[in-house]
């Protein structure tokens, strides 16, 4: 009786033994599915991503960006300029746009990418962009950030087959600020740049225009006034930042860059030298009148 006892521990134990190795090592034996679990672990991990992302996204952003990330905003006086306008915020879904699109104003890689990369997202996401109500969250880790981008991807199916242009080389040179540059920029503005942003060296106003998208629930089209250098603020102040945007322009809007595509980089150079020497002068200006007050 015990002999066929002992036997039959003997056998389960070998069983319980061989369905432990032969389970792959990868995967640790596991009492109910095995390598499956692995596959339910990595879907939880993808929507607990999704989830926080959309928890962040319901806490921060949706009150201009819309619950629904189509723009529609839930506290519009929110999005009131200092300079007048009312800018809306980016719609996520590209219901607002006129042909239905995602268009990110500021792609790095080109006017024709309807998508920023990552990289450029996050970018924003911390920094905001200065002179619009789009604040800087730069307290945010790089796991939230990864979150909220991910869970801004949800809102459109076209980014999954979707691949960043590359950004174009950008090396500032020496002598950036340069009385030459300067004037040579002043020359190619008043050529080619000042049919928007007029001769505001010499007091003219820029012209309002046209975007690209629908003031949320009309049909109406968003106006805005093309860039003041001196008055207000650049979104992506940077001389790398600024060469970019002349080169491949503001998505969504008429600051296109097909209207100066036979300038070559260093002509774009002299127009980021005069577009700063204009904010400066603006800002040389504002001083002024703060010390004569
Ligand atoms: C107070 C309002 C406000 C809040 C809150 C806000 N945004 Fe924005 N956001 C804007 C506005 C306005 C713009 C458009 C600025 C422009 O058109 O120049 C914008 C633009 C953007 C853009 C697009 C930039 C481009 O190149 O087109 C992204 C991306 C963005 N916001 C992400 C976010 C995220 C993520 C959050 C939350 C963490 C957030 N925003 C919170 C107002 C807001
Ligand atoms: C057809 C109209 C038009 C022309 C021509 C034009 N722009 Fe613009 N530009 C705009 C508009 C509109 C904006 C503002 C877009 C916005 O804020 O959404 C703008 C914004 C800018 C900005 C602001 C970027 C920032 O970070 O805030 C710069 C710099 C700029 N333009 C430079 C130029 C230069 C240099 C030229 C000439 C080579 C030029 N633009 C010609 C319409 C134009």
């Amino acid at each position: 009786m015990w002999k066929w006892i002992v036997i039959a521990s003997f056998v389960v134990v070998g069983i319980v033994l061989y369905a432990a190795v032969s389970v792959s090592p990868q995967y640790p034996p596991s009492p109910v599915t095995g390598p499956i679990k692995t596959e339910v672990q990595d879907f939880t991990a993808f929507s607990e991503q999704i989830q926080l992302g959309k928890q962040l996204y319901e806490t921060l952003c949706f009150t201009c960006h819309g619950l629904n990330g189509d723009a529609v905003p839930i506290t519009p006086e929110a999005l009131n300029t200092q300079v007048g306008d009312r800018i809306y915020a980016r719609d996520f879904t590209g219901k607002t746009h006129m042909n239905e699109k995602v268009v990110f104003k500021y792609t790095w890689g080109g006017f024709a990418g309807e998508f920023a990369s990552d990289e450029e997202l996050k970018y924003i996401i911390r920094h905001g962009l200065y002179g619009t109500p789009m604040p800087g969250f730069d307290d945010l880790s790089e796991r939230e950030l990864d979150a909220l981008i991910a869970y801004i991807k949800t809102f459109n199916d076209g980014w999954k087959d979707y691949q960043p242009t590359p950004p174009p080389d950008v090396k500032v040179p020496y002598d950036l600020l340069s009385e030459e540059r300067i004037n040579r920029g002043r020359e190619l503005f008043l050529e080619r740049c000042i049919a928007c942003h007029q001769d505001q060296e010499n007091g003219a106003e820029p012209v309002p225009q046209p975007t690209q998208w629908y003031v949320p629930g009309t049909d109406s089209l968003i106006m805005i006034t093309s860039r003041n250098f001196l008055t207000e603020p650049l979104r992506f102040p940077e001389p790398e930042n600024v060469y970019r945007t002349i080169k491949v322009g503001i998505g969504g809007t008429t600051m296109n860059p097909a209207l100066w595509a036979d300038f070559n980089d260093d002509q774009i150079w002299d127009l980021v030298s005069y577009v700063y020497y204009l904010k400066n002068k603006g800002r040389n200006k504002s001083n002024e009148t703060v010390a004569s007050n």
